[in-house]
């Protein structure tokens, strides 16, 4: 019984089963369509990808229900194809084309999304009568897939026509009518030429948006796209159209919402005033870092505006050269703003603070690196609330922080007024931010202490940049309580007390740096709370101790300088720092060996340990650190010899060991070290430094079907409008920055030891060195004559050691060379002829050598040979040289770091993953 039941259920199944197939047979899509798709399918996937899965064969499936397609309702037809970013990113590199003629079946499709795929050509014929919006941006596309004149040409392209192969086939003709599109987006691909060329893009009467942003594209814009009247968008950034500003196509095209123009070599005279009339305008961007011999005008002849602008961006540029760069008057008559960019715009006259409170809803205000000056004030009673990138370092402001800026901008993510001669103190309201992100005040006059409520309110800060000012009390608050820290630079200003336990809890800390202030105490063991601390910079300050054993939890630190303060002790031996790059300790009482867990730091570039009291044996590890550039072990008790490994340091530039006591021979092969300041590429030897600094300002568009502004992505969110949500996330991203002085030093310092025998010939094979000093040793022998061959040498010193024989008359050679000393040793002979370098150096190079003889010496000679004193010419050559060049390594060494750092602090934007 129970079986004959089962059986009773399986026949209705099956017969639902039948009902249902039919029912869908009624429904489902078209299969002529349906094959079509597999076909597209079997291209995106060429050679052996395994994209779009859900197009299958199984059970008949309805492909309207596939993804990526969107079907007519009632006919069933395909209307949408979205095959945005389908082919799998292994395929990358694997050229294909697409074959157009695959689309002939759809007679209804009205989108065609084809972005992302990495195509290199279309080739086929079609017309898609119905075709409205297509994307092909973000391919390898290297032509405009489209003729003007489809009937014309169609008979040429049969001969192409026979052997279509498929997939992977090289790029060839494609005729595409598109007459009813009214979208085109071809941005981020290679497309190369004229569009004198493509006359087919002026027959898209229809067309409302076009962006060709992001290609190759040059020449002049043709004059035909003055028909294109109904366009709304126009993208061309970042492309190479040129010849003079297109202003009569603008003049046409009234209906224009959004313009970008950015990064195109146009020139001429862009007066805004042709926009006067063009009341949809909303996006005006051209920015012109890359167009140097464009200028815009926006008082010459005067205009009043019948558009209200959403953003307008115009960093870069030169703006107002008649009107002395004064800021664009038709914005007194704008409300509406959300996007000001006005960056690098030479712009003068006082900070426009009325722009801030007519336009109160924007976003972000930029107007960095310009000439206005103070005043700078806010009403008190007015609020911003969606201000969120405030922008005004590097001008000449000259003012105070206004005392409630936190409360006009409540909902700020970063405010940058670097560099802009703000004096005052830092007001208590800023910790009404409490969204605030990225605060940068540095390069300013502010004084005093860092107020209470900034410490409590700020919880989000990541960024925080206070350095060069004057700020003083504690480092940061008492009972502050950051928890999102990444980056803090207080460098530089009057700080006085211990490390701030304030930042204890920001665990994902990467950089602190506090140099140059007054702080003293221990380092505290929670530094070992963090645990991604890449830049630790502590230097110059009075701080001591031993440096604690948290420190052996920083295995990631790639830049540690605690140089200029009292620490003492020997480093922990727990320490692992695998990723050490940079190592600058000098100056500080530290004792002991060499560390020997730097053995395990193999990327180490630059190792300063001058002055302080490291002791024993210079180690034999040494050699494993090929990448060591830099070797400060000045002013220290280490003993014992040279280690002979010391000359596998191949790529070394710099080897200073004066003031210890280190004894024996000068090795031989120290030739083998290159002492060259380039690299064999021309770059620099100290490689790259990332340092940490802030998020970067996303840019906006206004999205015209919501009424909303929505980050851009790429500027595909326009068109598409399918990403609808306010993403606020920055983009992250590193940025270099490369040191350049080093570029012209190397050098070899072995003096104040007691090294003695003869200095080795091969020394004189050091072509790239710079500068070499062997002085105050009990070094013996003659001055070998290879020395003539030290050609790039700006300074040399053998004072003061027991050199015998004569001085090398070939020296005068050396013609680079603009410190010389020979002093105090036991030197012979006639002191070299005065001509080239040598005629610009007295007698102090060579006194206290007895037996010497010669100008610049009164010590006369006695048997001199005539025709040498003929020679003797007093020559003087162009000075100024000897000033320039300093024999202390530490000391320009020292700066160039402050330099680097502080050049990169002001330029870098920055976060971390
Ligand atoms: C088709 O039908 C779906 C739901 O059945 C509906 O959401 C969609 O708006 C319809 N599309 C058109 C174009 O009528
Ligand atoms: C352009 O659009 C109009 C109105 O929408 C339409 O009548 C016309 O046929 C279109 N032109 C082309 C070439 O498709
Ligand atoms: C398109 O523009 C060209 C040149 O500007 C002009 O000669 C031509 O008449 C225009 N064609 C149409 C159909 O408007
Ligand atoms: C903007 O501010 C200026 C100066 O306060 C004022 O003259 C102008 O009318 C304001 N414009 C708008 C549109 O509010
Ligand atoms: C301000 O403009 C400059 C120059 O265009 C740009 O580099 C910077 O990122 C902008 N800053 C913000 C906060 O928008
Ligand atoms: C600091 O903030 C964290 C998280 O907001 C909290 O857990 C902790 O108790 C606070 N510490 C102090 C000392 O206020
Ligand atoms: C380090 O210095 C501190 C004072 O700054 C002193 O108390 C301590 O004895 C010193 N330690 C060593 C090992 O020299």
């Amino acid at each position: 019984m129970g079986f004959w039941v089962r059986e009773q259920v399986w026949w209705v199944v099956v017969v639902i089963i039948i009902l249902v197939q039919s029912f869908n047979d009624g429904e489902a899509c078209l299969e002529e369509e349906r094959e079509a798709l597999l076909k597209l399918k079997e291209a995106f996937n060429y050679p052996n990808g395994s994209s779009l899965p859900s197009w299958n064969n199984l059970n008949h499936s309805d492909c309207c229900s596939w993804v990526g397609i969107i079907c007519d309702n009632s006919t069933k037809r395909v209307v949408s194809l979205l095959l945005d970013y389908v082919r799998a990113q292994e395929l990358e590199r694997i050229k294909w084309s697409l074959n157009v003629s695959y689309f002939l079946p759809f007679h209804q499709l009205q989108e065609l999304d084809l972005s992302g795929n990495s195509l290199s050509g279309l080739f086929g014929e079609i017309r898609l009568e119905n075709l409205q919006t297509l994307y092909l941006d973000n391919n390898q596309l290297t032509e405009i897939p489209f003729l003007d004149d489809f009937h014309s040409r169609n008979s040429k392209t049969l001969e192409f026509s026979s052997n279509y192969s498929g997939d992977g086939h090289p790029e060839s003709m494609s005729l595409i009518s598109l007459n009813s599109l009214q979208t085109l987006f071809l941005s981020n691909n290679s497309l190369k030429g004229s569009l004198l060329q493509q006359g087919g893009l002026c027959n898209m009467k229809n067309l409302t948006a076009l962006s060709l942003a992001y290609n190759k594209l040059e020449g002049i814009l043709p004059p035909c796209l003055n028909n294109l009247t109904s366009l709304r968008l126009l993208d061309l950034q970042y492309n190479g159209f040129e010849g003079t500003f297109p202003s009569s196509l603008f003049h046409s095209l009234k209906s224009l919402q959004f313009i970008t123009l950015n990064e195109n070599p146009f020139t001429g005279i862009a007066s805004l005033s042709l926009f006067a009339n063009h009341s949809n305008l909303q996006d005006l961007t051209i920015s012109c870092s890359n167009n140097p011999n464009l200028k815009l005008e926006t008082e010459n002849p005067p205009f009043f505006p019948s558009f209200q602008l959403k953003i307008f961006s115009v960093s870069n540029c030169i703006m107002n050269e008649a009107s002395n760069h004064r800021i664009p008057s038709f914005l007194f008559h704008q409300h509406d703003l959300r996007v000001l960019q006005l960056g690098y715009s030479n712009l003068s006259g006082s900070f426009p603070c009325w722009l801030l409170t007519n336009n109160t809803k924007l976003i972000i205000f930029n107007v960095t690196h310009n000439f206005l000056t103070g005043p700078f004030s806010l009403n008190p009673t007015s609020k911003s609330l969606d201000m969120q990138y405030f922008a005004a370092s590097s001008n000449p402001i000259n003012d105070e922080i206004p005392p409630h800026i936190g409360n006009v901008f409540p909902n700020l993510l970063s405010l940058n007024m670097s560099s802009s001669s703000l004096q005052g103190g830092f007001p208590a309201s800023l910790g009404n931010m409490r969204q605030l992100n990225s605060l940068d005040l540095s390069n300013n006059n502010l004084s005093g202490y860092l107020p209470q409520e900034f410490g409590k309110g700020s919880n989000d800060l990541r960024f925080l940049k206070l350095s060069n000012n004057s700020l003083s009390g504690p480092c940061l608050p008492e009972g502050s309580n950051f928890t999102h820290l990444l980056s803090v630079d207080l460098s530089n200003n009057k700080f006085r007390g211990k490390i701030p336990d304030g930042i204890v809890k920001s665990s994902e800390l990467r950089m602190l740096e506090l140099s140059a202030n007054q702080l003293y105490g221990e380092i505290p063991n929670w530094i070992g709370n963090f645990k991604h601390l890449s830049y630790l910079i502590l230097s110059q300050n009075s701080m001591e101790g031993l440096l604690p054993e948290g420190f052996c939890n920083l295995a990631e630190l790639k830049y540690l300088d605690l140089s200029q303060n009292r620490f003492n002790g020997t480093l922990p031996s727990c320490l692992k720092m695998p990723s050490l790059r940079y190592l600058h300790l000098q100056g500080n009482h530290f004792t002991g060996p060499i560390p020997s867990i730097l053995s395990k730091s193999p990327l180490l570039l630059t190792l300063d340990l001058t002055n302080n009291s490291f002791s024993s044996q210079i180690p034999w590890w040494f050699k494993s650190m090929l990448n060591l550039r830099v070797l400060l072990l000045k002013g220290n008790k280490f003993e014992g010899s040279i280690p002979m490994d010391m000359c596998k340091l191949k790529n070394m530039t710099i080897l200073d060991l004066s003031k210890n006591k280190l004894s024996g021979g000068i090795p031989f092969c120290l030739n083998n070290i290159t002492f060259r300041s380039k690299d064999e590429m021309g770059g620099t030897v100290l490689g790259r430094i990332f340092v940490p600094w802030t998020t970067r300002t996303p840019s906006f568009e206004y999205n015209q079907t919501s009424g909303e502004l929505i980050q851009r992505e790429d500027e595909k969110n326009f068109a598409s409008y399918k990403k609808q949500e306010v993403n606020f996330m920055s983009k992250r991203r590193y940025e270099s920055y490369e040191g350049n002085i080093l570029d012209f030093m190397s050098g070899l310092d072995l003096s104040d030891n007691q090294l003695t025998g003869e200095i080795p010939f091969q020394i004189g094979y050091l072509g790239n060195i710079h500068t070499l000093n062997l002085s105050h040793n009990y070094l013996t022998g003659p001055i070998p004559e290879t020395f003539s061959d030290l050609k790039e040498i700006e300074s040399l010193d053998l004072s003061y050691n027991k050199l015998v024989g004569h001085i090398p008359s070939q020296l005068t050679q050396l013609y680079s060379l603009s410190v010389f000393s020979v002093a105090h040793n036991n030197l012979s002979g006639m002191t070299p002829v005065m001509k080239n370098q040598f005629g610009t150096f007295d007698s102090s190079c060579y006194e206290g050598n007895p037996f010497l003889c010669g100008p610049p010496l009164q010590h006369k000679c006695l048997s001199i040979n005539k025709s040498v004193e003929r020679q003797r010419q007093p020559y003087h050559s162009k000075d100024g040289f000897r000033d320039a060049f300093l024999w202390t390594f530490g000391g320009a060494f020292g700066v160039f770091f402050l330099g680097v750092i502080s050049l990169m602090y002001f330029n870098s934007y920055f976060t971390i993953y």
